[in-house]
């Protein structure tokens, strides 16, 4: 397990099947990511056996120091030769946004990545219109790289997404320790 300020991170075990469906199923915790049709259980069922045996992907489950299970983040496209990965993040329980809980969980995970597992760059894509996301992965030290115009098809129209992303010296500047 990794252990942050206010989370920690540990895998997800196979009765997260109902809590992870019932946050993925929520439209508004879905609104930035990619649209989907409902999951149904045993969809879930076969991503989390899919991810626990992948080789390119890192799923944990994020909960809180008392044990509640809050959100879950990944590192996905894990690419060995080149030390990166791109992050991934969700907060399901929506009571918990804006409250420092998806910085720690970046963070903590940072940590490890680039201290533990030698990894050399962390890059993400966001939505251009989610402000809070922006400003919780600047918090992590990530900077924007550039803009995929019109990359994703959202709310009937085509919209941008930007490509962040922080590296290993970076991190431990601005982040490290805290
Ligand atoms: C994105 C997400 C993981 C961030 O986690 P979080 O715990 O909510 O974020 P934090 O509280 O650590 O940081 C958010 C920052 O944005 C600020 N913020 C919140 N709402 C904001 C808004 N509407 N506009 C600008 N800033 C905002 C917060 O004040 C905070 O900054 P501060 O510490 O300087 O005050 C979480 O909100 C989430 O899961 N959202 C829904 C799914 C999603 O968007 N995932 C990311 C897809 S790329």
């Amino acid at each position: 397990m990794l252990v942050g300020e206010k989370v920690v991170l540990r895998p997800p075990e196979m009765e997260d099947v109902d809590t992870l469906l019932r946050w993925i199923n929520d439209r508004e915790v879905g609104r930035h990511l990619m649209p989907h049709f409902p999951y149904s259980r045993a969809q879930e069922r076969d991503w989390i056996e899919r991810v626990s045996r992948s080789e390119s992907d890192r799923v944990l489950i994020i909960q809180t120091h008392e044990g509640r299970p809050i959100g879950v983040m990944g590192l996905h496209r894990i690419d060995q030769v080149h030390r990166q990965a791109e992050l991934g993040i969700f907060i399901g329980e929506k009571e918990y946004w804006g409250q420092g809980y998806g910085t720690d969980a970046i963070r903590t995970l940072l940590r490890f990545a680039f201290d533990a597992m030698n990894f050399h760059r962390i890059y993400l894509r966001v939505n251009a219109d989610n402000v809070r996301a922006q400003r919780c992965y600047e918090k992590c030290g990530f900077v924007r790289e550039g803009t995929l115009r019109e990359a994703v098809f959202r709310d009937g129209g085509w919209r941008d997404q930007h490509l962040m992303a922080v590296l290993a010296d970076e991190f431990r500047r601005c982040c490290s320790t805290s």
